[in-house]
Protein backbone atom coordinates (compact mmCIF):
# COMPACT_ATOMS: atom_id res chain seq x y z
CA UNK A 1 0.00 0.00 0.00
CA UNK A 2 1.40 3.39 -1.14
CA UNK A 3 0.13 6.05 1.17
CA UNK A 4 0.35 10.06 -0.07
CA UNK A 5 2.48 12.18 2.26
CA UNK A 6 1.89 15.47 0.39
CA UNK A 7 -0.18 16.89 -2.93
CA UNK A 8 1.21 19.71 -3.84
CA UNK A 9 -0.65 21.82 -6.73
CA UNK A 10 -4.11 21.05 -7.93
CA UNK A 11 -6.10 19.07 -9.87
CA UNK A 12 -5.28 16.30 -12.71
CA UNK A 13 -1.70 18.05 -13.06
CA UNK A 14 -1.20 17.71 -9.29
CA UNK A 15 2.19 16.60 -7.71
CA UNK A 16 1.31 13.67 -5.70
CA UNK A 17 4.75 12.16 -3.68
CA UNK A 18 3.78 9.24 -1.76
CA UNK A 19 5.50 6.74 0.13
CA UNK A 20 5.87 3.75 -1.76
CA UNK A 21 5.57 1.34 1.25
CA UNK A 22 7.58 -1.78 1.06
CA UNK A 23 9.39 -0.51 -2.34
CA UNK A 24 10.36 2.30 -0.77
CA UNK A 25 14.19 2.99 -0.75
CA UNK A 26 16.64 1.70 -2.84
CA UNK A 27 17.47 -1.93 -3.51
CA UNK A 28 20.25 -4.00 -2.71
CA UNK A 29 21.16 -5.57 -6.34
CA UNK A 30 24.87 -5.42 -7.81
CA UNK A 31 25.35 -3.64 -10.72
CA UNK A 32 27.88 -6.04 -12.67
CA UNK A 33 28.51 -5.74 -16.60
CA UNK A 34 30.42 -7.84 -18.00
CA UNK A 35 31.93 -9.19 -14.62
CA UNK A 36 33.13 -5.76 -13.27
CA UNK A 37 31.28 -4.73 -10.61
CA UNK A 38 30.57 -1.22 -10.58
CA UNK A 39 30.48 1.10 -7.25
CA UNK A 40 26.91 1.52 -6.70
CA UNK A 41 27.11 2.62 -2.99
CA UNK A 42 29.78 4.37 -1.02
CA UNK A 43 30.61 6.34 1.62
CA UNK A 44 30.15 9.69 1.34
CA UNK A 45 33.52 12.22 2.00
CA UNK A 46 33.39 14.30 5.05
CA UNK A 47 31.39 17.47 4.51
CA UNK A 48 28.66 15.84 1.58
CA UNK A 49 25.34 16.69 2.50
CA UNK A 50 24.10 14.03 1.45
CA UNK A 51 25.27 11.88 5.03
CA UNK A 52 26.86 8.26 5.02
CA UNK A 53 25.90 6.84 2.24
CA UNK A 54 26.06 7.62 -1.61
CA UNK A 55 23.51 5.65 -3.56
CA UNK A 56 23.11 5.43 -7.81
CA UNK A 57 20.53 6.17 -9.11
CA UNK A 58 20.58 2.65 -10.39
CA UNK A 59 19.29 1.31 -7.67
CA UNK A 60 16.16 3.16 -7.63
CA UNK A 61 14.72 1.47 -10.72
CA UNK A 62 12.79 -1.59 -11.32
CA UNK A 63 14.26 -5.02 -12.18
CA UNK A 64 14.09 -4.57 -15.45
CA UNK A 65 15.64 -1.40 -16.28
CA UNK A 66 18.28 -2.65 -14.33
CA UNK A 67 19.10 -5.41 -16.24
CA UNK A 68 19.39 -3.22 -19.50
CA UNK A 69 22.43 -1.54 -17.71
CA UNK A 70 23.81 -5.17 -17.05
CA UNK A 71 24.51 -5.98 -20.11
CA UNK A 72 25.91 -4.06 -23.40
CA UNK A 73 24.42 -5.83 -25.94
CA UNK A 74 21.17 -4.85 -24.17
CA UNK A 75 21.49 -1.35 -23.05
CA UNK A 76 20.42 0.88 -26.18
CA UNK A 77 22.79 3.45 -25.49
CA UNK A 78 25.57 1.17 -26.78
CA UNK A 79 23.95 2.03 -30.87
CA UNK A 80 25.53 5.94 -29.72
CA UNK A 81 28.87 3.87 -28.05
CA UNK A 82 29.18 2.20 -31.68
CA UNK A 83 28.46 5.79 -33.46
CA UNK A 84 30.85 7.57 -31.53
CA UNK A 85 33.45 5.41 -32.11
CA UNK A 86 32.81 5.74 -36.23
CA UNK A 87 32.95 9.29 -35.71
CA UNK A 88 36.08 9.54 -33.52
CA UNK A 89 37.85 7.95 -36.90
CA UNK A 90 36.09 9.91 -39.76
CA UNK A 91 37.85 13.09 -40.95
CA UNK A 92 36.21 15.95 -40.80
CA UNK A 93 36.04 19.83 -41.13
CA UNK A 94 38.66 21.89 -42.65
CA UNK A 95 41.52 20.14 -40.89
CA UNK A 96 40.82 16.96 -42.64
CA UNK A 97 41.69 15.22 -39.78
CA UNK A 98 39.86 12.75 -37.29
CA UNK A 99 39.49 13.03 -33.53
CA UNK A 100 42.07 10.11 -33.96
CA UNK A 101 44.21 11.58 -35.84
CA UNK A 102 45.17 13.81 -33.08
CA UNK A 103 44.44 12.02 -29.53
CA UNK A 104 44.93 8.04 -31.19
CA UNK A 105 43.16 5.79 -29.54
CA UNK A 106 40.44 6.73 -27.18
CA UNK A 107 40.32 3.59 -24.84
CA UNK A 108 43.88 5.17 -23.78
CA UNK A 109 43.82 9.50 -24.77
CA UNK A 110 40.08 9.98 -22.82
CA UNK A 111 40.34 7.20 -20.17
CA UNK A 112 39.55 8.96 -17.13
CA UNK A 113 37.97 12.51 -18.35
CA UNK A 114 34.57 11.96 -17.84
CA UNK A 115 35.09 10.82 -13.91
CA UNK A 116 36.92 14.73 -13.37
CA UNK A 117 34.16 16.90 -15.36
CA UNK A 118 33.72 19.37 -15.34
CA UNK A 119 37.18 20.65 -15.79
CA UNK A 120 38.46 24.64 -15.23
CA UNK A 121 38.64 26.33 -19.34
CA UNK A 122 41.92 29.00 -19.18
CA UNK A 123 40.34 29.62 -22.71
CA UNK A 124 36.50 29.88 -21.38
CA UNK A 125 37.21 31.04 -18.14
CA UNK A 126 34.78 28.86 -16.66
CA UNK A 127 34.36 25.32 -16.06
CA UNK A 128 33.58 23.06 -18.85
CA UNK A 129 32.01 19.53 -19.10
CA UNK A 130 32.38 17.34 -21.65
CA UNK A 131 30.65 18.51 -24.35
CA UNK A 132 31.89 21.90 -24.41
CA UNK A 133 35.45 20.28 -24.49
CA UNK A 134 34.65 18.45 -27.41
CA UNK A 135 33.02 21.38 -29.02
CA UNK A 136 35.65 23.61 -28.58
CA UNK A 137 38.06 20.71 -29.92
CA UNK A 138 35.79 20.41 -32.94
CA UNK A 139 36.01 24.09 -33.85
CA UNK A 140 39.25 25.17 -32.80
CA UNK A 141 41.09 22.10 -34.27
CA UNK A 142 39.46 19.79 -36.25
CA UNK A 143 37.86 23.40 -37.60
CA UNK A 144 34.53 21.58 -37.65
CA UNK A 145 30.82 22.95 -37.05
CA UNK A 146 29.45 23.00 -33.60
CA UNK A 147 27.51 20.41 -32.50
CA UNK A 148 23.80 20.69 -30.72
CA UNK A 149 24.44 19.24 -27.47
CA UNK A 150 21.30 16.97 -27.49
CA UNK A 151 22.48 16.07 -31.19
CA UNK A 152 22.74 12.45 -32.36
CA UNK A 153 26.54 12.89 -33.07
CA UNK A 154 27.54 15.20 -29.91
CA UNK A 155 25.84 12.62 -28.07
CA UNK A 156 27.34 9.56 -29.46
CA UNK A 157 30.61 11.55 -28.88
CA UNK A 158 30.01 12.16 -25.48
CA UNK A 159 29.10 8.41 -24.62
CA UNK A 160 32.40 7.00 -26.54
CA UNK A 161 34.42 9.25 -24.68
CA UNK A 162 32.58 8.56 -21.66
CA UNK A 163 32.55 5.27 -21.31
CA UNK A 164 36.38 5.07 -21.39
CA UNK A 165 36.04 5.63 -17.72
CA UNK A 166 33.50 3.44 -16.92
CA UNK A 167 33.93 2.13 -13.37
CA UNK A 168 36.52 4.88 -12.81
CA UNK A 169 35.21 7.09 -9.17
CA UNK A 170 33.94 10.45 -9.52
CA UNK A 171 36.35 12.67 -8.61
CA UNK A 172 36.34 16.51 -9.41
CA UNK A 173 38.61 19.53 -8.70
CA UNK A 174 36.79 22.49 -6.95
CA UNK A 175 40.17 24.46 -6.25
CA UNK A 176 41.02 27.88 -7.47
CA UNK A 177 38.69 29.57 -9.78
CA UNK A 178 36.11 26.30 -9.23
CA UNK A 179 35.48 27.32 -6.34
CA UNK A 180 33.88 30.53 -6.80
CA UNK A 181 31.06 28.10 -9.04
CA UNK A 182 30.58 25.75 -6.83
CA UNK A 183 29.37 27.74 -4.15
CA UNK A 184 27.12 29.29 -7.17
CA UNK A 185 26.36 25.61 -8.08
CA UNK A 186 25.52 24.98 -4.15
CA UNK A 187 23.35 28.39 -3.85
CA UNK A 188 20.92 27.02 -7.05
CA UNK A 189 21.27 23.51 -5.34
CA UNK A 190 19.04 25.09 -2.50
CA UNK A 191 16.92 27.70 -4.19
CA UNK A 192 13.57 27.27 -4.39
CA UNK A 193 11.82 28.50 -7.58
CA UNK A 194 8.42 27.67 -9.77
CA UNK A 195 5.04 27.91 -8.90
CA UNK A 196 5.92 23.84 -6.49
CA UNK A 197 8.47 25.87 -4.55
CA UNK A 198 10.65 23.26 -4.73
CA UNK A 199 14.62 23.18 -4.98
CA UNK A 200 17.19 20.30 -6.46
CA UNK A 201 17.48 19.45 -2.44
CA UNK A 202 13.30 19.13 -1.73
CA UNK A 203 13.53 16.13 -4.24
CA UNK A 204 16.71 14.80 -4.30
CA UNK A 205 17.59 15.54 -0.09
CA UNK A 206 14.63 15.82 1.83
CA UNK A 207 12.27 12.93 -0.26
CA UNK A 208 14.94 11.17 -1.49
CA UNK A 209 13.28 7.30 -1.74
CA UNK A 210 9.75 8.73 -1.90
CA UNK A 211 7.52 8.32 -5.31
CA UNK A 212 7.00 11.37 -7.57
CA UNK A 213 3.97 9.75 -9.66
CA UNK A 214 5.74 6.68 -10.65
CA UNK A 215 9.16 7.54 -9.92
CA UNK A 216 10.83 6.73 -7.66
CA UNK A 217 13.67 9.66 -6.20
CA UNK A 218 16.91 9.01 -6.43
CA UNK A 219 19.79 11.67 -5.02
CA UNK A 220 19.98 13.10 -8.48
CA UNK A 221 23.67 11.92 -9.59
CA UNK A 222 25.01 12.19 -12.60
CA UNK A 223 27.67 9.63 -13.15
CA UNK A 224 25.22 7.86 -15.52
CA UNK A 225 25.21 10.76 -17.81
CA UNK A 226 24.74 10.97 -20.93
CA UNK A 227 22.32 8.22 -20.57
CA UNK A 228 19.67 6.58 -22.18
CA UNK A 229 15.89 7.57 -21.37
CA UNK A 230 13.12 5.19 -21.59
CA UNK A 231 10.94 8.09 -21.78
CA UNK A 232 13.36 10.07 -24.25
CA UNK A 233 13.78 6.41 -26.48
CA UNK A 234 16.89 8.19 -26.74
CA UNK A 235 20.17 9.09 -25.12
CA UNK A 236 20.25 12.66 -23.75
CA UNK A 237 22.66 15.17 -21.95
CA UNK A 238 22.61 15.94 -17.72
CA UNK A 239 21.12 19.28 -18.96
CA UNK A 240 18.12 17.93 -20.80
CA UNK A 241 17.55 15.97 -17.21
CA UNK A 242 18.33 18.89 -15.57
CA UNK A 243 15.79 21.38 -17.57
CA UNK A 244 12.88 18.54 -16.93
CA UNK A 245 13.87 18.20 -13.15
CA UNK A 246 13.30 22.34 -13.04
CA UNK A 247 10.03 22.10 -15.35
CA UNK A 248 8.31 20.08 -12.83
CA UNK A 249 8.41 22.53 -10.25
CA UNK A 250 6.71 24.87 -12.86
CA UNK A 251 9.71 27.24 -13.63
CA UNK A 252 11.41 28.48 -16.37
CA UNK A 253 14.57 26.28 -16.53
CA UNK A 254 17.90 27.22 -17.11
CA UNK A 255 18.80 26.86 -20.60
CA UNK A 256 21.27 24.03 -21.51
CA UNK A 257 24.70 25.15 -22.11
CA UNK A 258 24.42 27.91 -19.37
CA UNK A 259 26.04 29.09 -16.62
CA UNK A 260 23.93 28.28 -14.20
CA UNK A 261 23.25 24.56 -15.06
CA UNK A 262 27.03 24.32 -15.64
CA UNK A 263 27.73 25.42 -11.77
CA UNK A 264 25.02 22.91 -10.78
CA UNK A 265 26.86 20.29 -12.89
CA UNK A 266 30.47 21.01 -10.74
CA UNK A 267 28.13 20.86 -7.55
CA UNK A 268 26.08 17.57 -8.14
CA UNK A 269 29.26 15.87 -9.53
CA UNK A 270 31.16 17.07 -6.47
CA UNK A 271 28.24 15.62 -4.14
CA UNK A 272 28.77 12.22 -6.10
CA UNK A 273 32.29 12.22 -5.49
CA UNK A 274 33.39 8.51 -5.17
CA UNK A 275 30.59 6.85 -6.86
CA UNK A 276 31.94 5.16 -10.48
CA UNK A 277 31.20 6.85 -13.77
CA UNK A 278 28.14 4.64 -14.56
CA UNK A 279 27.75 6.36 -18.14
CA UNK A 280 26.46 5.11 -20.12
CA UNK A 281 23.40 4.04 -17.63
CA UNK A 282 19.69 3.34 -18.73
CA UNK A 283 17.13 5.15 -16.52
CA UNK A 284 13.34 5.20 -16.55
C1 LIG B 1 43.93 18.81 -35.16
C2 LIG B 1 44.03 18.06 -33.93
C3 LIG B 1 42.77 17.77 -33.15
C4 LIG B 1 41.60 17.23 -33.64
C5 LIG B 1 41.25 16.85 -35.06
C6 LIG B 1 40.74 17.05 -32.47
N1 LIG B 1 41.37 17.49 -31.36
FE1 LIG B 1 40.64 17.45 -29.47
N2 LIG B 1 42.23 18.48 -28.77
C7 LIG B 1 43.33 18.83 -29.53
C8 LIG B 1 44.24 19.61 -28.72
C9 LIG B 1 45.56 20.19 -29.19
C10 LIG B 1 43.63 19.72 -27.45
C11 LIG B 1 44.17 20.50 -26.26
C12 LIG B 1 45.31 19.84 -25.64
C13 LIG B 1 44.84 19.09 -24.50
O1 LIG B 1 44.36 19.72 -23.56
O2 LIG B 1 44.90 17.85 -24.55
C14 LIG B 1 42.40 18.97 -27.51
C15 LIG B 1 41.54 18.79 -26.45
C16 LIG B 1 40.41 17.97 -26.47
C17 LIG B 1 39.61 17.61 -25.32
C18 LIG B 1 39.88 18.04 -23.88
C19 LIG B 1 40.86 17.08 -23.28
C20 LIG B 1 41.19 17.34 -21.84
O3 LIG B 1 42.10 16.68 -21.34
O4 LIG B 1 40.55 18.19 -21.21
C21 LIG B 1 38.62 16.79 -25.76
C22 LIG B 1 37.53 16.15 -24.92
C23 LIG B 1 38.78 16.66 -27.19
N3 LIG B 1 39.88 17.38 -27.58
C24 LIG B 1 37.94 15.91 -27.98
C25 LIG B 1 38.04 15.86 -29.35
C26 LIG B 1 37.08 15.20 -30.20
C27 LIG B 1 35.85 14.45 -29.73
C28 LIG B 1 37.50 15.38 -31.49
C29 LIG B 1 36.81 14.94 -32.76
C30 LIG B 1 35.43 15.40 -32.92
C31 LIG B 1 38.73 16.15 -31.43
N4 LIG B 1 39.03 16.43 -30.12
C32 LIG B 1 39.48 16.51 -32.53
C33 LIG B 1 43.54 18.49 -30.86
C34 LIG B 1 42.61 17.94 -31.70
C1 LIG C 1 9.96 18.06 -8.43
C2 LIG C 1 11.02 17.15 -8.04
C3 LIG C 1 12.41 17.38 -8.62
C4 LIG C 1 13.17 18.51 -8.52
C5 LIG C 1 12.82 19.82 -7.89
C6 LIG C 1 14.44 18.17 -9.13
N1 LIG C 1 14.43 16.90 -9.60
FE1 LIG C 1 16.00 15.86 -10.35
N2 LIG C 1 14.82 14.27 -10.68
C7 LIG C 1 13.49 14.17 -10.32
C8 LIG C 1 13.00 12.87 -10.71
C9 LIG C 1 11.58 12.36 -10.49
C10 LIG C 1 14.07 12.19 -11.32
C11 LIG C 1 14.08 10.76 -11.88
C12 LIG C 1 14.21 9.77 -10.76
C13 LIG C 1 15.47 9.97 -9.96
O1 LIG C 1 16.55 9.49 -10.39
O2 LIG C 1 15.43 10.67 -8.95
C14 LIG C 1 15.20 13.09 -11.28
C15 LIG C 1 16.47 12.79 -11.76
C16 LIG C 1 17.58 13.58 -11.60
C17 LIG C 1 18.92 13.20 -12.00
C18 LIG C 1 19.32 11.90 -12.69
C19 LIG C 1 19.69 10.86 -11.67
C20 LIG C 1 20.02 9.54 -12.30
O3 LIG C 1 20.71 8.73 -11.64
O4 LIG C 1 19.61 9.27 -13.42
C21 LIG C 1 19.73 14.24 -11.66
C22 LIG C 1 21.22 14.33 -11.87
C23 LIG C 1 18.90 15.25 -11.05
N3 LIG C 1 17.61 14.82 -11.02
C24 LIG C 1 19.37 16.46 -10.56
C25 LIG C 1 18.53 17.50 -10.16
C26 LIG C 1 19.00 18.85 -9.89
C27 LIG C 1 20.45 19.29 -9.94
C28 LIG C 1 17.90 19.59 -9.58
C29 LIG C 1 17.80 21.08 -9.36
C30 LIG C 1 18.21 21.90 -10.48
C31 LIG C 1 16.76 18.69 -9.60
N4 LIG C 1 17.18 17.45 -9.98
C32 LIG C 1 15.47 19.07 -9.26
C33 LIG C 1 12.75 15.11 -9.67
C34 LIG C 1 13.19 16.37 -9.32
Amino acid sequence: MKTTIKILGAGCAALALVAGGAFAGPDDDVLSIDGEVIATKVKAKEGNPIGDTLISGWHYRNDETQALQMDDFDNPAFVYVQLGEELWNTAEGESGQSCADCHGDATESMKGLRARMPTWSEVGQKPWGLEQWINWSRIEHQKASELKWDSQEMLALNAYISVQSRGMPVEVDISGPLEAWWKKGEELYYTRTGQLDFACASCHEDYNGMYLRSDHLSQGHTNGFPLYRLKWQGLGSLHRRLTGCVQDTRAEPYPVASDELTAIELYVAWRGQGLSVEAPAVRQ
